[in-house]
């Protein structure tokens, strides 16, 4: 069983193929941060007609670099939400009719689920029940998965996500956009005593999270301490400091709260260094492990989806002609 995946839900074309025995055969990804770097953030309409540009040719490189035949793709996943309106309706477009013409299923992916189960293609997979943190551009959760397909939304954040803040952050010190990277390689550079950040939310009960005072304490700090290169490194390692300390106490409060000790990060924040360093010795601390996908499965990638599709698919999902784009959609409300 061969399944094709297909991710256009913000800023990168991802097109790859599962199959059960051998992983992911093919993975390309296409990513339209030139087109969006000038304007500081993604403009939708310009990712919708990249992406229209992209998918087709996209999808018939995969086939050729794999010499597979359409004869030979038994099921056809596309990310159905959340995300940009028309970035997700090219994706669904493109994989439902394309279903149609092969006479094959198709199933539309919640994102958000095809990055929390994004560790399962790697040997090393963890086992049911885990804890989730996902941690995106678009959101920070934690999630208890007591199976795939079964889902707890356990905690989340209030204002912006962990990766907005990343990027905000790093926008306003000159990094550039999508920043998140950049930040925390700055960040290595900065002494951690002359700022002190917050951590936001962590002195009160509770799972949840907020990270918008923490751009607010950068802006702050720029302000008051002035804009020569060792302040900007020193702002961004408090930055970095604050955020993974965050996401590490709430990690480690939701294991002991549940009693689950293993645990999963994905999502374009948990290829950040900083953040993979503290939750291992958090985690080591307790007794638990913790789970990654390989670092290009992390950032928005086909791979994800073609397997959160397959296991789907597999379990007689599949849909009608008709076809959906979910720009917000809850995981818990896509149970298998
Ligand atoms: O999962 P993803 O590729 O797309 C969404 O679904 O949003 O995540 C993108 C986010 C961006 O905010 C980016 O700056 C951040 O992940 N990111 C990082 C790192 N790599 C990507 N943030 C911090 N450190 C990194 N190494
Ligand atoms: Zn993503």
């Amino acid at each position: 069983m061969r399944i094709l995946g297909i991710e256009t839900s913000c800023d990168e074309t991802g097109i790859a193929i599962y199959h059960p025995d051998s992983g992911i055969i093919a993975n390309l990804l296409h990513s339209q941060t030139e087109i969006h770097r000038d304007y500081g953030g993604v403009v939708p309409e310009l990712a919708s007609r990249d992406h229209i540009q992209r998918i087709i040719p996209m999808i018939q490189s995969v086939m050729s670099m794999t010499g597979l035949h359409s004869t030979d793709i038994d099921g056809i996943a596309y990310t159905s939400g959340p995300g940009l309106i028309g970035a997700l309706l090219t994706g669904a477009a493109v994989g439902r009719s394309l279903a149609y013409a092969w006479k094959i299923p198709s199933v539309g992916v919640h994102h958000m689920e095809a990055h929390l189960l994004a560790p399962m293609l790697e040997k090393e997979a963890p086992e049911n029940p885990f804890l989730a943190l996902l941690v995106s551009g678009g959101h920070t959760q934690i999630i208890q998965v007591d199976a795939p397909g079964h889902y707890r939304l356990l905690g989340e954040s209030l204002d912006d996500a962990a990766g907005e803040a990343f990027d905000k952050t790093a926008k306003m010190l000159g990094l550039g956009y999508p920043g998140g990277a950049a930040l925390s390689v700055l960040a290595e550079t900065g002494n951690p005593l002359r700022f002190s950040f917050p951590r936001p939310m962590t002195d009160r009960p509770g799972l949840d999270f907020s990270f918008s005072g923490l751009k607010t304490a950068s802006v702050n700090a720029l302000k008051q301490a002035g804009n020569d290169e060792q302040t900007r490194a020193d702002i961004a390692r408090a930055f970095v400091d604050a955020a993974v300390d965050t996401l590490v106490i709430k990690c480690k409060r939701a294991m002991l709260q549940t009693g689950i000790y293993t645990l999963v990060a994905a999502g374009g924040v948990s290829a950040n260094r900083q953040l993979r360093s503290a939750l291992a010795s958090m985690v080591a601390s307790i007794g638990g492990k913790v789970f990654y996908p390989r670092p290009e499965f992390c950032t928005d990638n086909g791979a994800m989806i073609a397997y959160a599709g397959y296991l789907r698919l597999i379990n007689g999902e599949s849909e009608p002609l008709s076809f959906a784009a979910h720009p917000r959609w809850a995981l818990a409300a896509s149970e298998l």
